[in-house]
């Protein structure tokens, strides 16, 4: 064995004071050649005598320690000081997860993203996107391997026993990859008993892992899989400074994926372990969970900072520690060991990091925070693969690039922002602005936080937001591929690479593309996948230039734009929707005064000297409305002084708490929503009490002419599992509910005197009388059902039609006939439930696991359905959102009717006069509908228009 010939101890002269020598290549050359001798008879010597001597004695080592085990520790020694480098692809004959039996795939007729330059490419034209093309070719699949890669494959060297998949033409890459998930660990529905996402014992916890709470019965695993996402990292959770080891997995799992078993350790996307990975976090979390005033820290970051600082020179003393006993070990002997190898199971898996056999991915939002992690990566000389959660790093690539062997890259999101405090500065063009500066910008999920089935498209919306094509793509494969130290494996459609696979019924980087088929190493995971009804359209134009929007508007009364193609107003035009058009909209003094050809108001304009935005392909949309969220409530989700709070006591009207002129209603603005209707908090997000107000997003106060267009738009009540936390149980919750809409149809009947009409008695009494909406925030079916009966139980007594509007509505689907029969409308929200929750467990999540989601279902059965946004971030996507849904329903929406999800339908199913009404437009480059329309112009019924020009 290699061990006994290199590092069996080389000789046995006791030479006490010398053996705790730490560098014995600087012993005296003379001294040196007498060692080598006395080592070579001692040797002899030592060989002879083990061979000769039984074992047991040979166990005792003269300072009564076990040799065996001394030995053993040498062993670790060469362990501990090796430096792992990136697992090979090419070269290997199988894969090691291939399982024996599993046929050669051959997928015919693909449309393929290799994922790299085609040879030749420099570096820096790579890094610019120069080489990069869709190709047609065939793909075979064998081993678990990708093995060939080209047009018109000669099989006829092959085994000729494969599976062959038409992609008829379409859109095939590598396996999606996740790097920041917390599936398994954290599992979904949410329960309290599988929660496994921190070690929350302790602030520094490097010595947990997270394979060991991983339940490979996650339902989501499949759900993420679905979305084509064939690996992910799965981290400890971030409330820890140090939260422990992280695994690479991939989403197969048991027999029915191909598998031969279900555990975790099946799931390990490298068998053999070759890299470790841990994480870290900074920031907000740790020192809100742990610091205790007066006690302990950390309560500040500068306790972090020590709590790091303090962790590293901990594992940076065993390191020393196991150096200089390795050391001596080896130039003195075991047998002359007066100890055993330091070891400590504490603090091993950060001294593997200072090793450099371990990649470290850190949780890390702001400048303070990163700034100090680098200084800590260079105090301790360890190298960060990237910072998560890293909102900020596109403002200092200084700081980044100073890192300790080399820039971490940033593992982001596409626009998910002011949930707290260190999330309130980031930008949804940060990906770009990363990339320009020769850093790389990943983009993951964080699942639950976000579903990692959708983590295609934070990469797709990077693409929207001026990323290029081939960077965005590479930011959910080739990137964190490299970053996790598998780019010879993952992320590319070579041979040598592991089949790891998803044709596409659309192009990964638009909106909606869904998988229509998913292989892992080699194994196709559907059986029979639900498909989507979609057109072959090819790949997007991958060189088109998405040039950015500036980031305020500026305003003017008049302005004139040409380049339009289609307009979604419903007044004269509704002949405009062709993609070789040309039309001209006039908008004079904040109105449009002539859409269509217009060419003597055109002409007029251009004689006024009014400015001429000519569009590539100009849309005009009414303008969208978020409904049900906290815009205007709030101005950080996680930031009391920033919320108007919430109140399970107190029934109050969202006017009273309208706070504008925030961050996220700039945004609303800037997007294309001018309109939320916003009510009171109940407990936490999505949870409402209290009537809604309707405001202007542009208002910069509510005394403002039209800030508030509707000063009460509904009733609204929380039905779901929050309900709890007024009266104790759902139950009670609805009884009371109910037996306060009976008291109000008791007073109705009475004629009693309205006391105070802003009070909750007077609202209820409204909503009897079938004058304002009774909305209610419940997600599962059988609170649905409830609330359907209550509004029959009220409508007996009060002889009068309840507007009843349910907002969530995940497993709404459920329930859609009988939502239909009594005319109640559902808000989505979101768009997209997955079982996150206990009560949106029914949740459907779409091809290729359901067919269809709770929208498709909704619009079969006649409901009047809307989008909402169960996160005050997504009202950047309320387009998208509405493009989601229209591109995936089946044809069974139009563009226009796609857009009246997150429009006309709310103000229908509220009674409320239309955006169109009010004057309210939006003026896109591009479709509203697509990844990488841009909002050119917003009207909200004034005399001037925001310009983002
Ligand atoms: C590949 O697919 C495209 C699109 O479906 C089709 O037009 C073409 O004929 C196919 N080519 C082959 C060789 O099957
Ligand atoms: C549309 O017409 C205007 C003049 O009316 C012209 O300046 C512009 O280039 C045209 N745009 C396109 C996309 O053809
Ligand atoms: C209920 O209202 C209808 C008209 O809306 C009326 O004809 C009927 O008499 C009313 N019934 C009762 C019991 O009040
Ligand atoms: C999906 O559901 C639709 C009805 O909504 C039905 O027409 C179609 O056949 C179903 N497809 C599959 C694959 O079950």
């Amino acid at each position: 064995m290699e061990f006994e010939k290199s590092e069996l101890p080389p000789y046995t002269v006791a030479d006490t004071p010398q053996w705790r020598r730490r560098r014995p290549g600087l012993l005296r050359r003379s001294r040196a050649v007498k060692f080598v001798a006395l080592a070579c008879l001692g040797f002899i010597v030592y060989a002879q005598w083990t061979q000769l001597t039984p074992s047991s004695t040979s166990k005792r080592a003269p300072t009564s320690l076990s040799i065996e085990r001394l030995e053993a520790d040498l062993r670790t020694c060469s362990k501990l000081r090796t430096k792992p480098t990136d697992p090979i692809g090419l070269g290997r004959e199988r894969n090691a997860r291939y399982i024996d039996g599993h046929k050669p795939t051959l997928i015919k007729n693909a449309t393929v993203w290799v994922g790299e330059a085609v040879e030749g490419t420099s570096a820096e034209d790579s890094w610019a996107g120069k080489g990069f093309e869709w190709i047609n070719a065939d793909v075979y699949l064998e081993y678990g391997l990708i093995k060939q890669v080209s047009k018109d494959l000669d099989l006829s060297s092959v085994s000729s026993d494969y599976l062959v998949y038409d992609a008829k033409g379409r859109q095939l890459t590598s396996g999606i990859i996740d790097m920041h998930s917390h599936a398994g660990v954290g599992s979904l529905p949410e329960l309290v008993g599988n929660q496994d996402v921190n070690e929350m014992s302790s602030d520094t916890t490097p010595y947990v892992r997270s394979i060991d709470g991983l339940s490979p019965l996650d339902h989501q695993i499949q759900v993420i899989k679905s979305g084509g996402v064939t690996t992910s990292l799965i981290l400890p959770g971030s409330g820890n400074n140090i939260g422990g080891e992280a695994y690479v997995i991939k989403h197969a799992v048991g027999k029915p994926d191909g598998r031969e078993e279900i555990s975790a350790s099946d799931m390990l996307a490298d068998p053999d372990r070759t890299w470790r990975y841990m994480k870290m976090a900074c920031g907000e979390n740790a020192k809100r969970i742990y610091g205790k005033v007066g006690e302990h820290g950390p309560v500040s970051r500068l306790g972090e900072s020590y709590e790091f600082r303090h962790a590293f020179e901990t594992a940076a003393t065993l390191v020393r520690e196991q150096n200089d006993w390795c050391d001596t070990a080896e130039t003195s002997g075991v047998r002359h060991m007066d100890s055993y190898l330091p070891q400590d199971l504490k603090w091993e898996s950060l001294g593997a990091v200072l090793r450099g056999q371990v990649h470290v991915n850190t949780h890390c939002y702001t400048v303070p925070d990163l700034e100090a992690f680098v200084d800590h990566t260079n105090e301790f000389k360890f190298p960060v693969r990237a910072f998560h959660h890293a909102h900020q790093t596109y403002l200092v690539p200084e700081i980044l690039k100073r890192a300790w062997g080399g820039a971490p890259a940033s593992a982001l999101f596409a626009d998910n922002m002011w949930y707290k405090a260190e999330a309130y500065i980031g930008s949804e063009f940060a990906g770009k602005t990363l990339w320009e500066n020769g850093l790389t910008p990943i983009y993951v999920s964080d699942n639950p936080v976000l579903n990692a089935q959708h983590v295609v498209f934070e990469a797709a919306k990077s693409f929207g937001y001026g990323l290029p094509y081939h960077a965005a793509l590479a930011s959910v494969t080739t990137a964190p591929a490299e970053r996790l130290g598998l780019g010879e494996r993952l992320g590319k459609i070579k041979p040598g690479f592991d089949a790891d696979v998803v044709v596409w019924d659309s192009d990964p980087m638009s909106v909606g593309a869904t998988p229509v088929q998913v292989w892992i190493d080699g194994t196709a995971q559907y059986e029979d996948p639900v498909e989507l009804r979609k057109p072959l359209s090819g790949p997007i134009a991958t060189d088109k230039s998405i040039k950015s929007v500036p980031e305020e508007p500026i305003t003017a009364p008049n302005v004139v734009f040409t380049g339009i193609t289609t307009s979604f107003l419903s007044n004269d035009l509704s002949s405009l929707d062709d993609s070789g058009a040309n039309f001209t909209v006039v908008i004079s003094n904040g109105k449009i005064s002539c859409i269509g050809t217009c060419v003597r108001e055109f002409e007029a304009a251009a004689k006024s000297g009014t400015s001429v935005i000519n569009l590539n392909n100009g849309h005009v949309t009414p303008s969208f409305v978020a409904f049900g969220s906290l815009l205007g409530l709030n101005a950080i989700d996680a930031e009391r002084v920033t919320d108007n709070g919430a109140s399970t006591e107190h029934f109050s009207r969202g006017v009273d708490g309208l706070r504008l002129d925030t961050k996220k209603l700039h945004y609303a603005h800037k997007y294309g929503v001018t309109r939320a209707i916003s009510a009171p908090k109940f407990t936490g997000k999505m949870t409402h009490f209290g009537t809604s107000v309707g405001f202007n997003t542009g208002a910069l106060h509510s005394l403002e002419e039209g800030a508030v267009f509707a000063d009460d738009v509904a009733v609204h009540y929380t039905l779901d599992d929050a309900s709890k936390s007024g009266v104790g149980s759902i139950s009670a919750a609805l009884g009371q509910l109910r037996q306060k809409l009976l008291k109000a149809v008791e007073a109705e009947r009475e004629g009693e005197n309205v006391a105070d009409e802003y009070n909750e008695v007077a609202f209820l009494r409204k909503v009897v009388a079938g004058h304002i909406p009774l909305a209610l925030t419940v997600h599962d079916a059988d609170g649905i059902a409830d609330a359907l009966k209550l509004k029959s139980t009220v409508e007996e007594a009060s002889n009068s039609t309840l507007t009843v509007v349910i907002i969530g509505g995940a497993e709404s689907h459920l329930i859609a006939d009988e939502l239909a029969a009594a005319k109640v409308g559902v808000v989505l929200a979101p768009l997209q439930s997955y079982r996150v929750t206990w009560d949106q467990r029914r949740a459907l999540t779409g091809a290729p696991l359901t067919n269809g989601t709770a929208i498709d279902k909704l619009v079969d059965a006649g409901v009047l359905t809307a989008i909402g946004i169960e996160e005050d971030s997504l009202v950047s996507n309320m387009g998208l959102l509405a493009g989601i849904a229209y591109k995936n329903s089946g044809k069974r929406l139009s563009q226009k009717e796609a857009l009246d999800l997150v429009g006309g339908n709310v103000y229908k199913m509220l009674g409320l006069k239309g955006a169109e009404q009010m004057g309210d437009f939006v003026v896109f480059e591009g479709s509203p509908l697509e990844v990488g329309g841009r909002v050119r112009a917003v009207g909200r019924g004034k005399g001037q228009v925001s310009l983002f020009v």
